[in-house]
């Protein structure tokens, strides 16, 4: 198993080194543009496989596409990440070019893989892949909801003071401070309800607490969040490559199901070894549906500043 991770940076070695500490692949590439960058977090992540009892290889490039070829899995990070007060959308114009040509890169070299999407408006971003790369549409997936949904159930764990481990919860819809939709309402602490539990008022805050998830850690780390973005991202992979159909909620490309088509949006899915396997359509309130909608209008505001 052949995963490629391009961009190095934060994201891209947290989640090289968590995909090589579950020991589950036999390669990671990581591919950035900077000069010796990725040859270099290369070497520090395998300089700590004895330590940490992993026999994955990992290897860094700069640029060199040739090194990535036959990949099963590319996930692409490469970009520039958020500064405090600015939204994930304002990276639109930037992250478009660079994620646009490192997908054609990718694919020439590994016409057969699945690629994961990272870079932010991730959503927007991910369709972009889907529209320049015409790959069929399992094989393209998008990370946000799965981030999203751990930073739900710390934060209903927070709440509930209970351990994580009882909590379940999810959050779908764009992902983005305004479009995630937290499912509280189907949040539970061992199959009960977490409404039996927690006041609204107290429910509505952890709603809160969750989409500003992402710029409550930009305003502390003076950039984007790295641990459990790659955390999230080396599950997807995970699921793929092991082929274990794990539920995440991932960006897919949908064609009617929540009654949207034409765009990429957080939805429950069952990873696999095809990449998206089924979306499972989950019987919405008429609140989540119309948080969902609302969501999905905005991902399609931004993907009309797309060109291919
Ligand atoms: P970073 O700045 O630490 O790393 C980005 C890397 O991409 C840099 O090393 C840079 O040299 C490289 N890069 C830029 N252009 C490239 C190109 N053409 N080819 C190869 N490499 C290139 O940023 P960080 O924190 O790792 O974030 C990466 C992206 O992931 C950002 O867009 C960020 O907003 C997004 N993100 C998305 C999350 C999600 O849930 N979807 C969560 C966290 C971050």
């Amino acid at each position: 198993m052949k995963v490629t991770v391009v961009g190095a940076g934060a994201v891209g070695a947290s989640c090289a080194e968590y995909i090589a500490i579950k020991n589950f692949a036999s390669e990671v590439v990581l591919v950035d543009i900077k000069e010796g960058f990725a040859e270099g977090k290369a070497m520090d992540l395998m300089q700590t496989a004895s330590l940490n009892g992993f026999d994955t290889k990992i290897t860094g490039t700069t640029g060199d596409y040739g090194k990535t070829a036959g990949s099963d899995i590319c996930v692409i990070t490469s970009g520039i990440a958020r500064k405090p007060g600015m939204s994930r959308d304002e990276l639109l114009g930037i992250n478009a070019g660079i994620v646009k040509t490192v997908a054609a890169s990718l694919v020439e070299q590994s016409p057969n893989t699945i690629i994961i999407v990272v870079s932010n408006p991730m959503d927007t971003m991910t369709y972009l892949v889907h529209k320049a790369t015409g790959l069929p549409k399992n094989r393209i997936i998008g990370m946000g909801g799965a981030l999203d949904s751990a930073r739900f159930k710390y934060r209903l764990a927070e709440a509930l003071e209970a351990p994580i481990s009882d909590v379940d919860g999810m959050v779908i819809g764009g992902h983005s401070d305004k479009g995630m939709v937290p499912l509280t309402r189907l949040a539970t602490r061992n199959s009960v309800p977490v409404s039996e539990f927690l006041s609204e008022e107290r429910l509505e805050q952890v709603k809160q607490d969750t989409k500003v998830g992402g710029a409550t850690l930009t305003g502390l780390l003076g950039t984007s969040a790295w641990y459990a973005p790659g955390a999230a991202v080396s599950g997807m992979v995970q699921a793929i490559a092991c082929d274990t159909k794990k539920i995440f909620p991932c960006s897919a490309l949908l064609e009617g199901e929540y009654g949207l088509s034409g765009l990429c949006i957080g939805v429950p899915a069952v990873l696999g070894k095809n990449g998206i396997e089924k979306i499972v359509e989950i019987n919405l309130s008429t609140e989540e549906k119309e948080a969902l909608t609302s969501s999905a209008e905005a991902v399609k505001n931004n993907n009309a500043a797309l060109t291919f």
